[in-house]
């Protein structure tokens, strides 16, 4: 599975990727807000730092505006990836720029229907809200399970991005169903190396090495 980071913090960004796990990130609106930076020149760095796709969002909620703000936003670099929402107009706008080999992220997605017209429509990638789910009392992860299913049942090629995830449990079981990516914020991620049992027996070797006297 690849893990991606939800996040627009460079520094994260920069950390993760030189960690070796990280094969993409997601923006959103409110990460690009929140680094205090211009979208393009924020976005380019992210791009330039890692190599895998890079999602970033459009502000339109009509087909045409984002046809046009996503033409405008991918031909910043390569591995950009436009984020539509998957709202009406939203689905009619990812068929227009999967012809134009625009790969396109059909984010805020909530519903397993929504996610059949945005693979129906050509989007590369689908990204079902599982924390926002469970926040409201819904499944989340059920969710998931069943896009993924859906798209087993008749051949999609879209990706499943499980996003808004809330902790390293949530990770651990879109692996386990099988989805292609996880996206998280970096505490996520930082989260996902630690167990208590790995610290203390780590520590217990290093203390009967040093007690016996030995060195390496
Ligand atoms: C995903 O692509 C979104 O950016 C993100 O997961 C939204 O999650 P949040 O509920 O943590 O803001």
């Amino acid at each position: 599975m690849k893990i991606f980071l939800d996040t627009a913090d460079v520094e994260e960004i920069r950390t993760g990727v030189s960690w070796g796990i990280v094969d993409g990130v997601t923006t959103n609106p409110s990460h690009i807000a929140a680094s205090g930076r211009p979208f393009r020149e924020v976005v380019e760095e992210i791009c330039d730092i890692c190599p895998g796709p890079i999602s970033a969002e459009v502000i339109s909620t009509e087909a045409e505006g984002m046809i046009e703000e996503a033409r405008m936003v991918s031909s910043w670099k390569p591995n950009i990836v436009v984020k539509i929402p998957v709202i009406k107009e939203g689905i009619k706008a990812i068929p227009v720029l999967a012809q134009e080999d625009i790969k396109v992220n059909a984010t805020v997605c909530f519903s397993a229907n929504q996610a059949l017209l945005a693979a129906k429509a050509g989007a590369t990638y689908i990204s079902p809200f599982v924390g926002r789910l469970d926040t409201v009392g819904h499944d989340g992860m059920l969710l998931a399970e069943e896009i993924l299913q859906i798209y087993r049942n008749y051949g999609f090629t879209t990706e499943v991005i499980v996003a808004a995830v809330r902790h390293p449990l949530h990770v651990a079981q879109a692996a386990l169903m099988g989805a292609h990516i996880t996206t998280m914020r970096f505490n996520i991620l930082e989260q996902m190396f630690n167990h208590p049992l790995t610290d203390a027996g780590v520590e217990q070797f290093l203390a009967d090495w040093n007690a016996a006297g030995l060195s390496s």
